[in-house]
Formats: structure tokens, C-alpha cells, sequence
């Protein structure tokens, strides 16, 4: 087979790729070496920054078939229709670790996926755990620098982690969670996905609901124990990635189905538990799920960097019929992603074609800044409104409107009658085998047992007392052994 020519980045033909040019035989370099240079420069310039948190991922395409009729919830183009398919990309991620942190550890993953749709990308940006460890968007940057590694030591310490769950009572549930054993996954592929927050569907009379989505794995829920993780870490730290690879490759296409919650807007106000809030689930008994469709991933990307690592979901790209509830941990994410890429890949990462639209197309007027390669056609203005033939608002609102009330104030989430921050983790603590309760009690006393203070460990151990006697007891108790060995 003919070998491509090896050129420059202007296209030039490469001479010589092993030697650099020197002043004679043993002299110092030129710097006439262009491609030297050049090779050199662009080496220096491979890594970006890295995602603030999620930064370690892996990513596969594919697409969405509607298999049940939605149509009475939701005027979404895309779900539209029965047999209805819309091409995806989904990334998959841990959440506290850096980019070359390993796969199998005790952390939520990420399941963000991106819906190519008619009317514009649809990105949906859950995680694996179907409730979160605070309520309020304020707080999300003190929990994860108390997660990630401390500024001092240069690790990640069990007296930060869980200083700040001491100071927060509503991470009560996702701990009993991600301390149980669905917190670490045996892969991607045999796990579930959630939205997480409430969304807003709106049909096409205008009626509002409000949807919880979760993606049911068809590969079946499987986990790692702790020293199932631990060893797997040791022989292959990307063990996800390597898993999720192979299968697409090998032509097994994972798959999982679509379910959602739906509550009519109008019972949102009395809901027992306030239904936007991030720490609580909507109980199936309450709101049974409702099959919608089916997620199959088929295609790994070509090239991790252009695909996955320049992947940017926004939770504020919404098509007509979908859109936000005033979950507030939701609305502060409304901002904070687009802001994230726009420093992390610049305000034209909507070009790059992972994160392009492709089945819509983006018309508009912004224009300019780095790397801008969408500029219209020739004689298009760049200004609106305008007297020619560029892009005109549509003037039918994408869904229905919100009622608010009040005055504006920083005030805590709003309680429901059977709200507070410990029934919700006492029930699901209660729903548990004798097996799993032990190893969840295992998992958090060996966290808990290494913090040096005992006030941190006190307030933590009340959290656990408050949400189910029993559960706090034998936390208490096995803390007190690790502490005392
Ligand atoms: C107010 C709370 C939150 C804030 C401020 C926040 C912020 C961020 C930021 C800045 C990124 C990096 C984005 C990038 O560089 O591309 C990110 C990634 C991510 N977040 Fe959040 N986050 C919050 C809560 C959540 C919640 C509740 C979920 C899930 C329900 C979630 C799921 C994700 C996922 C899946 C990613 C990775 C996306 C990807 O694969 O590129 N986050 N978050």
C-alpha cells in the first residue's frame, strides 16, 4: 500500500522525521527546522483543561427509539412518534477523580447524553444515582473541593469528605446510596441512568408536567464489592473504558430503557415531599414509571480527544416541550456548564462536530471569537431585526410558563408535609438485606473510622441515628471497633 506523504501543518512535504537539522554533523539545531518547531510547539499544546469535576470518562454513540406513546405529556418532536429514532452520543464519567483517575472506585458516574434531535440537541446531563448530596447550587463548589484532593496534602482526605457531610444533613441519602452496594459499578454498561432533577414536558394544548427520567439498564444492575474494586484497580485502572470499548466493538450494543415519572403540574404544590428537591425521590408507588424508549449505544467514537474529551453538555439545551422546574440545584447548572466549556473549549465548542447540531441546523447572529468556523453565507447580515432574509424568532413559546410567588430572599428549599432530610435515607437503608446493610455499614465505617476529629464524627453519626435507629447504631458501633483496633 502507498504511504500518505507526512507533511507540515501548512501542507508541505516532510523530509526527514528522525533527524532534526543541525549545523553539521553534531552542531546545534537550526531554527530553520520548521518542523522541529513546529512538532515541538504542538506537543506542548495537546492538553486543555480538564473538566472541573466528571474529568475522567468514556463515550460511545447511538441512537433512541420511541417504543410508547408520550405524545399526551410532551410535544418534544423527537418523542413524537412511535418508532421515532434520533442519533445520541452518550459520556459516561466518574465524578471526583482527575482525568487519570481509575475507573472501578466508590463514586457516582455520570450518564450525560446528548439527543441529535429536528429541533436542536437535546442534552440531558444525569448521573447514575437517582438523588444528589445537596439542594442548593451555592454549595456545589465547597462539596467538591471537599472531595477532590486538599489544597495542602495533595489528597483526598477522609477529614474533608466528611467535614462537609457533617455540615449537611441532606446528603444523608445519597451517602446511604453511594455507600450501598450500587456505589461502584461493575461497568458502565450494568448500570442505571437518571435525570436526577424534575423536568418540565409540556404538550401540545399546554398542559405542564413535571418528569423524573431513568434509563434502566438492560444488562442488568451489577457491582463490585470494595476488594472486588480495589483489585480490579490494580490490574486494569480503566477498566470502564476497556469494558465499554470491547462490547461495542465485539457488536454486544448495551442498551437501556427509558422510563419516566409524571406528575401533573398541578400537584406539585402538595406533594408530600417537594418534588424539586434534589435529595428526594418520588416513591413508584406515588408516581409509577411509564415506559418511553430505548437507548442502544452501537458506535465507539474514532478519537477519544476530538469526541469525548471535547464532548460539552449543557442541562440548558432544551428542544420545544421540554424544559426546566425551578429545581434550584438545576437552575444553578442552567449556567454553570455552558460557562465551563466556554473556558474549557472556547465559545465556539458548539462547532465542533461532537457537539454541532445534526439533524437541526444553528442559524443565528452570533458570531466571531476563536476559532469561528460558521459565518453564514456571503451578503447574510450579522445584526436582528433586519430587512432581509436572515433567521426570525418563531413567536411560539417553547413550553409552559412557571408560577411564581413572593419575595426575592435567600431562603432554604422549601419543606413539604414529609420533608425532612432523613426519612427518604431511613427508607431506603429499610429496604435492604441483612447482607447489604452490614456491608454498607462496613463501607461507611471505614471512611467515617479515619477522620481525626471526633465533633466530625459525632455529627455524622446523628445524621445516620436520625434516619433509622437501627442504621445508627451499628454505624456507631463500628466506627468504635475500627477507632479502637
Ligand atoms: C449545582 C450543582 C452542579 C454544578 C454547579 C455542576 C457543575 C459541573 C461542571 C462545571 C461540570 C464540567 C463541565 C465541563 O467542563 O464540560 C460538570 C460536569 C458534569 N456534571 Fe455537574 N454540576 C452540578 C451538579 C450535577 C448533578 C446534580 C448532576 C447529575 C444529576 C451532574 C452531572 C454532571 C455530569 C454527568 C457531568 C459530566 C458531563 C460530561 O460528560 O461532559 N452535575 N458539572
Amino acid at each position: 500500500m502507498a504511504k500518505r506523504v507526512l507533511t507540515t501543518e501548512s501542507g508541505a512535504p516532510v523530509a526527514d522525521n528522525q533527524n532534526s537539522a543541525t549545523a553539521g554533523v553534531g552542531g546545534p539545531i537550526l531554527l530553520q527546522d520548521q518542523h522541529l518547531l513546529e512538532k515541538l510547539a504542538r506537543f506542548n499544546r495537546e492538553r486543555i483543561p480538564e473538566r472541573v469535576v466528571h474529568a475522567r470518562g468514556s463515550g460511545a454513540y447511538g441512537y433512541f427509539e420511541v417504543t410508547d406513546d408520550v405524545t399526551g405529556f410532551t410535544s418534544a418532536d423527537f418523542l413524537s412518534e412511535v418508532g421515532k429514532r434520533t442519533e445520541t452520543f452518550l459520556r459516561f464519567s466518574t465524578v471526583a477523580d482527575s482525568l487519570g483517575g481509575a475507573d472501578a472506585v466508590r463514586d457516582p458516574r455520570g450518564f450525560a447524553l446528548k439527543f441529535y434531535t429536528n429541533e436542536g440537541n437535546y442534552d440531558l446531563v444525569g448521573n447514575n444515582t437517582p438523588v444528589f448530596f445537596i439542594k442548593d447550587p451555592i454549595k456545589f463548589p465547597d462539596f467538591i473541593h471537599s472531595q477532590k484532593r486538599d489544597p495542602f496534602t495533595g489528597r483526598q482526605e477522609p477529614d474533608n469528605v466528611w467535614d462537609f457531610w457533617a455540615h449537611a444533613p441532606e446528603a444523608t441519602h445519597q451517602i446511604t446510596w453511594l455507600m450501598g452496594d450500587r456505589g461502584i459499578p461493575a461497568s458502565y454498561r450494568h448500570m442505571n441512568g437518571y435525570g436526577s432533577h424534575t423536568y418540565q414536558w409540556t404538550n401540545a394544548e399546554g398542559e405542564a408536567f413535571f418528569v423524573k427520567y431513568h434509563f434502566k439498564t438492560n444488562q442488568g444492575v451489577r457491582s463490585l464489592s470494595a476488594e472486588q474494586a480495589a483489585e480490579l484497580v490494580g490490574r486494569d485502572a480503566n477498566s470502564h473504558q476497556t469494558d465499554l470499548l470491547q462490547a461495542i466493538e465485539r457488536g454486544v450494543n448495551p442498551s437501556w430503557t427509558l422510563h419516566v415519572q409524571v406528575m401533573p403540574a398541578a400537584e406539585a404544590a402538595d406533594y408530600r415531599f417537594n418534588p424539586f428537591d434534589l435529595t428526594k425521590v418520588w416513591p413508584h408507588a406515588d408516581y409509577p414509571l411509564q415506559r418511553v424508549g430505548r437507548l442502544v449505544l452501537d458506535r465507539n467514537p474514532d478519537n477519544v480527544f476530538a469526541e469525548v474529551e471535547q464532548a460539552a453538555f449543557s442541562p440548558n439545551n432544551f428542544v420545544p416541550g421540554i424544559g426546566p422546574s425551578p429545581d434550584k440545584m438545576l437552575q444553578g447548572r442552567l449556567f454553570a456548564y455552558a460557562d465551563a466549556h466556554r473556558y474549557r473549549l472556547g465559545v465556539n465548542h458548539t462547532q465542533l462536530p461532537v457537539n454541532a447540531p445534526k439533524a437541526a441546523q444553528a442559524d443565528n447572529y452570533g458570531r466571531d471569537g476563536l476559532h469561528a468556523t460558521r459565518y453564514g453565507s456571503r451578503h447574510d447580515k450579522n445584526y436582528e431585526p433586519n430587512s432581509y432574509a436572515g433567521p426570525a424568532q418563531t413567536g411560539s413559546a417553547l413550553g409552559a410558563p412557571l408560577a411564581v410567588h413572593g419575595w426575592t430572599g435567600t431562603y432554604e428549599t422549601a419543606a413539604h408535609v414529609k420533608d425532612d432530610d432523613f426519612f427518604q435515607a431511613g427508607e431506603l437503608y429499610r429496604l435492604m438485606s441483612e447482607d447489604e446493610k452490614g456491608r454498607l455499614v462496613a463501607n461507611i465505617a471505614g471512611g467515617l473510622s479515619q477522620v481525626t476529629r471526633d465533633d466530625v464524627i459525632e455529627k455524622n453519626l446523628a445524621h445516620f441515628h436520625a434516619a433509622d435507629a437501627d442504621y445508627g447504631k451499628r454505624v456507631e458501633e463500628a466506627v468504635r471497633a475500627l477507632r479502637e483496633d
